[in-house]
C-alpha cells in the first residue's frame, strides 16, 4: 500500500495490492481524476485527457477554447464557472453570489487515519493499516479551503473519503451543499445498482442501464430510511455475483443523503454522494470548518460478492467497535411479537424460563414496560418503570432473569416524545415543531430535537438511570418515525436549515457517551426494523434488527439485498411464529430458522404457546447456531442463488481459515418437473477435503465448487436444507 505524488506529471497515485485511484493538478490547479480500478504498477497518462472546442462548453482562459471545466473529470467540481454538471460543493457569499473556484494549494501524506470529529468513520488500529492523502484546495478570492480526504488501506480495497470546508476568510459564508465525495468517469457504459424499500420490505435490490441524465437516491426522512439506501453500486452488463467490474458508495451517515450519477451530454458519468442539500445549509463564520461525513467507495473486478466482502471485513473489524466487535452475539428471545403490550412480570418470566430450557442465552424486554404505556399513544419520554405492570419493578425482573443464567436486555425508543407524556408536558418545545402550527405525529408520537445539548443530555441520563447499577447486559434502540416539522426553538432563523443534520450529530453524541458509559451493554439499533440501517449505525451499534418482517420467505429478499452491503453479523433475524404477524403466511419451523440462523440468530415468539416437538426442534436448531456462529458470524460470506431471480436462494459461510463451512439452500415454492439441482458452494480450499457433517461422506474443495452438491426434491412449499462440511484429512 502506498500513496505516492509524482511532481513532475504531478499525480497522485494510492495503491494498494489490488486497487488504484489516480488524481492529477492540471492547468492552472484544477484537479481531476484520471484512474480508479484494478491495481497498475505506475500511471503513466495512457489516458490523457483529449481537450478540444465543445461549442456550448465555456472556458475560464479566453485564448483556450479547447479547455473547459464542463468537459473535464473534475475531483470536487464547482458550480457557477463552466461545469454545467451537478456540482459537489456550493457555497454562498454575502453578496449573494453562489460561484466558487477550486485550485490545488497543498498537500499531505500520512500514516494512518483521522478521526471525523462528532462523526461515525472507519479507522485504523495500527498506522500501518492505512495511509491517508489531503488535498487542499483553495477559492483565493473568499478565502475557502477545501481539504479533500482519502484513505486507503493495507487489507481491504476501498477508499474512504471525506471532505472538510473551512472559512479563512472575513466574511461569512454558508454551505449549501457539501458532498463526501466526487467522481467522474470518461464514460457510461455502467448499469446502475441500489437498494430501495420500504417498512417490512427493505432492502430491494433495482438494477437497471444508465441513461442520460440524473438518475438518483435519496432521503429527505430525517433517517437514511427503508425507502432507498445510502448506496449504490456502478456494475458492467455482464457482472455477476462472482465476476465483472463493480464500483461502489456507500455512505457512513445515518440522516438524510443524496447519491446521484449524472450521464452528461458527452457520455461521462459523474457520481456524487452526501448529505442532501435539499432543506439543508451550515453557515461558516470566519475561522469555522465544517466536516462532511465519509465515503466508502469499493472496487471489485471479482463481482458483487467480493464487494460485499470488503465490505463485509471493513465494517465488522474497522467500522464496529467495543467490547462486542469481536464477541459472538448472543441467542436472544424478544418478547415483541409474542406479547406486545400485554404482558406483566409472571408472563414474561415464563417465557424467560422456557427459552432458558432451549437454551436461549439473552432476554430482551420489549416496548410497555415504562410509564403508562399499553398501547403506542403515550409515555415516550418517560423512562419509568410501570408498576401496574412490574410491581416488583425492573431490577426485581432482572434479578429473577439473570438468575435463571440468561442476560437481560432492554427496549428504548429514546429520540422520541409521546404528547401524553410527563417529558412532553414539562418541556413541550422539546419536540421538532414549528410555532404556531399543528405538529405531524407518526405513530402518535412526535420527535425530539436533538439538535439541543439538553434534550440530548436529558436522553443520556435518562437512559443511565435504568442502565446504571442494573444488570441488564443489552439494548434494543428503536426509532419509529421520520422527521417532520423540522425547526429548533434553540437555533437563529438563518441556521434553521442546519437542524436536521445537528439532530444526527446529537444523536451521535448520545450514541458516543452511553457507549462509552455502557461498555458492557450491546446495543441493537432499530428503526421499525431496518428504517436506520446504514453504516453510521454500526459504527455506534454492533448489530441492527433488519427488518419487522419475520416471515422466513421475505426474509430471504431483505437479508439477500441487506448483505450487499452489511455483514450477516450486524443482521438481527429472529423465528417468530406461524401464521406470520406480517404477511400470514405458514412456513416449516425449520425453515423460519434457517433463514434467521444466516444472521444474528433469535427468537421472537410466545414459548407458552407451543407443542413440546417444536421445543425439541428448537433445542436442537439453539445447540446447532452455537456450534456454527462462529462461521456465521466472522466467516466470508458468498452468495449463491437470489431469491430475486429465481424460485430459490442459496449462500454460503466460510470460515476464516477455510476448515469449516456452512451452506443453506432454500426452495420458496415447489415447482412440478423442476430437474434435480446441484449447487455450487464457494470461497472454499480447492486442495482441501471436507466432510460433510451429516453423511460423514467426503469430498474435495475443488469438487463442491466446481460440481455442486446434489440438492434433494422434496415436494412442498418453503423448503430448506443446511449443510455442515468440516476439513478432514481423510479421502474415499
Ligand atoms: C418497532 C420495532 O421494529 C419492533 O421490533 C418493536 O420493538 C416495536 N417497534 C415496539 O414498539
Amino acid at each position: 500500500m502506498k500513496i505516492v505524488y509524482d511532481s513532475v506529471q504531478k499525480t497522485f497515485h494510492l495503491q494498494n495490492k489490488n486497487i488504484s485511484y489516480v488524481m492529477k493538478i492540471i492547468k492552472d490547479g484544477y484537479l481531476v481524476n484520471v484512474y480508479f480500478g484494478k491495481k497498475i504498477n505506475k500511471y503513466n497518462e495512457s489516458n490523457s485527457i483529449a481537450y478540444y472546442d465543445r461549442g456550448f462548453s465555456p472556458n475560464p482562459d479566453p485564448l483556450d477554447r479547447t479547455f473547459s471545466l464542463d468537459t473535464i473529470p473534475s475531483e470536487y467540481p464547482a458550480y457557477g464557472n463552466g461545469d454545467f454538471r451537478v456540482p459537489a460543493f456550493q457555497v454562498e457569499q454575502k453578496n449573494g453570489s453562489r460561484v466558487t473556484d477550486l485550485r490545488y494549494k497543498s498537500h499531505n501524506i500520512y500514516d494512518g487515519k483521522k478521526k471525523l470529529q462528532g462523526l461515525p468513520s472507519t479507522y485504523v488500529e495500527d498506522e500501518a493499516e492505512a495511509k491517508t492523502l489531503e488535498i487542499v484546495m483553495e477559492d483565493k478570492l473568499i478565502g475557502l479551503t477545501v481539504t479533500l480526504m482519502y484513505t486507503i488501506y493495507i487489507d481491504f480495497d476501498v477508499i474512504a473519503r471525506s471532505v472538510s470546508l473551512k472559512n479563512n476568510g472575513e466574511e461569512e459564508l454558508n454551505i449549501t451543499r457539501a458532498m463526501s465525495a466526487s467522481i467522474d468517469y470518461r464514460e457510461s457504459n455502467f448499469e446502475l445498482i441500489t437498494l430501495y424499500g420500504a417498512h417490512i420490505n427493505e432492502k430491494n435490490i433495482a438494477r437497471r442501464k444508465l441513461v442520460p441524465g440524473i438518475q438518483m437516491v435519496e432521503s429527505c426522512r430525517g433517517a437514511s430510511s427503508p425507502e432507498q439506501a445510502p448506496f449504490l453500486a456502478l456494475v458492467r452488463s455482464d457482472t455477476s455475483e462472482d465476476s465483472g467490474e463493480v464500483y461502489s458508495f456507500n455512505f457512513v451517515y445515518s440522516g438524510n443523503f443524496t447519491a446521484q450519477v449524472q450521464v452528461d451530454q458527452f457520455s461521462n458519468t459523474r457520481v456524487i454522494m452526501g448529505i442532501n442539500p435539499s432543506d439543508f445549509s451550515w453557515l461558516l463564520q470566519k475561522g469555522e470548518e465544517f466536516q462532511t461525513p465519509e465515503v466508502i467507495m469499493t472496487y471489485s473486478s471479482d463481482g458483487l460478492n467480493g464487494m460485499s466482502r470488503t465490505y463485509h471485513k471493513l465494517y465488522s473489524t474497522r467500522l464496529c467497535r467495543g467490547t462486542f466487535r469481536d464477541k459472538e452475539r448472543p441467542i436472544l428471545i424478544n418478547n415483541w411479537e409474542a406479547t406486545y403490550f400485554d404482558f406483566n412480570a409472571d408472563k414474561i418470566k415464563e417465557i424467560a424460563k422456557s427459552g432458558k430450557e432451549l437454551g436461549l442465552e439473552l432476554f430482551v424486554l420489549d416496548d410497555g414496560w415504562f410509564g403508562t404505556r399499553d398501547d403506542d399513544q403515550s409515555s415516550l419520554g418517560d423512562w419509568i418503570v410501570d408498576k401496574n405492570k412490574l410491581p416488583n419493578g425492573l431490577d426485581d425482573l432482572v434479578n429473577d432473569i439473570t438468575n435463571l443464567g440468561m442476560q437481560f436486555g432492554i427496549w428504548f425508543e429514546p429520540e422520541m416524545i409521546s404528547e401524553d407524556s410527563d417529558l412532553y408536558r414539562n418541556h413541550p418545545d422539546w419536540a421538532l415543531h414549528v410555532p404556531n402550527r399543528m405538529c405531524t405525529v407518526g405513530r402518535s408520537q412526535l420527535v425530539l430535537d436533538l439538535s439541543r445539548k439538553e434534550v440530548c443530555d436529558y436522553i443520556i441520563d435518562a437512559v443511565s438511570n435504568i442502565l446504571s447499577n442494573s444488570k441488564i447486559t443489552y439494548v434494543k434502540w428503536d426509532m419509529n418515525r421520520h422527521m417532520t416539522d423540522i425547526w429548533s426553538e434553540a437555533s437563529e432563523p438563518k441556521r434553521q436549515k442546519e437542524t436536521a443534520h445537528r439532530y444526527i450529530l446529537g444523536l451521535y453524541y448520545i450514541l458516543e457517551a452511553l457507549t462509552t458509559k455502557f461498555k458492557h451493554v450491546l446495543f441493537e439499533g432499530c428503526s421499525s426494523g431496518g428504517g436506520r440501517f446504514d453504516a453510521g449505525m454500526i459504527y455506534y451499534m454492533p448489530q441492527t434488527w433488519t427488518s419487522d418482517n419475520s416471515d422466513a420467505v421475505c426474509r430471504l429478499k431483505i437479508q439477500y439485498g441487506t448483505s450487499l452491503v452489511y455483514p450477516p453479523i450486524t443482521m438481527g433475524a429472529h423465528v417468530s411464529t406461524v401464521p406470520n404477524h406480517q404477511v400470514g403466511r405458514i412456513t416449516p419451523l425449520e425453515t423460519r430458522a434457517h433463514v434467521a440462523m444466516s444472521g444474528n440468530f433469535g427468537y421472537e415468539l410466545n414459548l407458552m404457546n407451543i407443542s413440546q416437538e417444536e421445543k425439541e426442534m428448537m433445542k436442537e436448531q439453539i445447540a446447532l447456531y452455537k456450534k456454527i456462529r462462529h462461521i456465521i458470524q466472522f466467516g466470508d460470506f458468498y452468495r449463491i442463488l437470489s431469491p430475486f431471480d429465481t424460485n430459490e436462494a442459496a449462500w454460503n459461510f466460510v470460515s476464516n481459515d477455510k476448515t469449516e463451512f456452512v451452506g443453506m439452500y432454500f426452495k420458496i415454492l415447489s415447482e412440478p418437473g423442476s430437474s434435480i439441482r446441484t449447487l455450487k458452494f464457494k470461497g472454499l480450499n480447492p486442495d482441501c477435503y471436507y466432510e460433510n457433517l451429516e453423511t460423514k461422506k467426503v469430498f474435495g474443495g475443488d469438487e463442491l465448487m466446481n460440481v455442486g452438491i446434489t440438492v434433494n426434491i422434496v415436494v412442498k412449499d418453503f423448503i430448506s436444507k443446511l449443510w455442515r462440511f468440516k476439513k478432514t484429512s481423510r479421502m474415499e
